[in-house]
């Protein structure tokens, strides 16, 4: 079978770039898009058609805040009819206990909330808004109560790494059954920030022993999901499981990428869900087929037997740092730059945060 014909399995339906919080290492595009660009009602429910049509099983509906958008109850539904999984990514501003209370009569099946350090004062520092920590607790409260599955997302970095074992406390306090434990990832605005964000080797070391220490002691009880963040690892992650593998997303105004930082890559043509179908988009965009396969590879992945398991590592990194997003992503330690990510990761700066608005 050749990449080509992979299914995607995972939608990303950016629902809104809206959203009240200003984190500091926002995945979100440099540009955002307007609210007026955004996709209305029906074209999602379309697009959500179309995914169930191509192979797709879960749809993540994201932003942004997704609660930004006030056809959301609309839009979960639309998803349930199309017979779609749904994951609410949300951080826990703005949603109601009218609203999510809709949402879930609308066929809601599961939620993810962002929570940024395991303290209030902290939590809403990184934020960026006073009180946001509180509303996650509450939207968690909520989540229990209605019975549905929760997963607490907890993005880690200097400030917050040294609590990871409080996180998962946290996590289990309010009844999660999984918590992500993700590391900032430095393209897009976090790069703003890498300096005031980016953790010292030794507390990446801490971190992981902690880790292997609360997965013993929790199993049964919680799942952890944790990486060894990308400066500190040997090889790079397999970023969305392979470019136009397994996923794909649709941004606020309806462009289709097979990463969430695609558009950081200059030079791709992307396509719009507004003039083609997402099985066209899918199969035909230029955008998805510029890293299928292994023809875009330079050495020393092209030669290198790991090729097919971590695909080069990840085209926006490797844009990011090399001006190249065909080079090997230098986290990799074969890769001809890789001495650049040790520099990087040794340039820590105690500089205020440039918040996302
Ligand atoms: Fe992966 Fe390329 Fe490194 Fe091999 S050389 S491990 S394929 S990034
Ligand atoms: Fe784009 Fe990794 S974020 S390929």
């Amino acid at each position: 079978m050749t990449d080509a014909l992979h299914r995607p399995l995972g939608l990303l339906a950016e629902l809104t770039h809206r959203c009240p919080l200003g984190c500091p290492y926002c995945s979100n595009p440099l540009e955002l898009d307007r609210r007026s660009d955004e996709l209305d009602t029906e074209t999602w429910a379309r697009v959500f058609r179309e995914a169930a049509g191509l192979g797709v099983l879960q749809v993540h509906l994201s932003g942004g805040e997704p609660a930004a958008r006030r056809d959301l109850t609309e839009i979960m539904a639309a998803a349930r009819t199309a017979g779609l999984y749904s994951n609410l990514i949300t951080s826990g501003v703005g949603l109601t206990p009218k609203t999510f209370t809709a949402l879930v009569d609308a066929g809601l099946d599961h939620v993810q909330i962002s929570i940024q350090d395991s303290e209030a004062e902290t939590a809403d520092h990184i934020a960026g808004y006073k009180g946001a920590y509180a509303r996650k607790r509450a939207l968690a409260a909520e989540v229990i109560r209605h019975g549905l599955p929760l997963t607490v997302n907890a993005v880690m970095h200097r400030a917050n790494i040294d609590r990871i074992g409080d996180m998962v406390a946290l996590a289990l306090e309010l009844g999660a059954t999984r918590v992500e434990i993700a590391h900032v990832q430095y393209y897009g605005w976090a790069l703003k920030n890498r300096g005031a964000l980016m953790p010292t080797a030794e507390q990446v070391e801490r971190a992981i022993g902690v880790v292997e220490d609360l997965r013993k002691r929790h199993h049964g009880h919680i799942v952890i999901d944790a990486v060894v963040p990308d400066y500190y690892a040997r090889y790079p992650k397999p970023c969305v499981g392979g470019w136009g593998r397994r996923s794909l997303n649709v941004t606020p105004s309806g462009v289709v990428l097979p990463c969430h930082a695609a558009q950081s890559i200059p030079g791709l043509e992307f396509w719009n869900v507004r003039d083609h179908s997402l099985a066209d988009i899918w199969a035909s965009s230029p955008a998805f087929n510029a890293f299928r396969g292994d023809d875009w590879m330079q050495e020393p992945c092209r030669s290198c037997p790991r090729k097919h398991e971590d695909f080069g590592g990840c085209r926006c990194q490797a844009f990011a740092l090399t001006g190249d997003a065909r080079a090997t992503d230098p986290v990799c330690h074969l890769s001809p730059q890789h001495a650049l990510v040790g520099q990087l990761a040794a340039v820590q700066m105690d500089e205020p945060y440039a918040y996302r608005r």
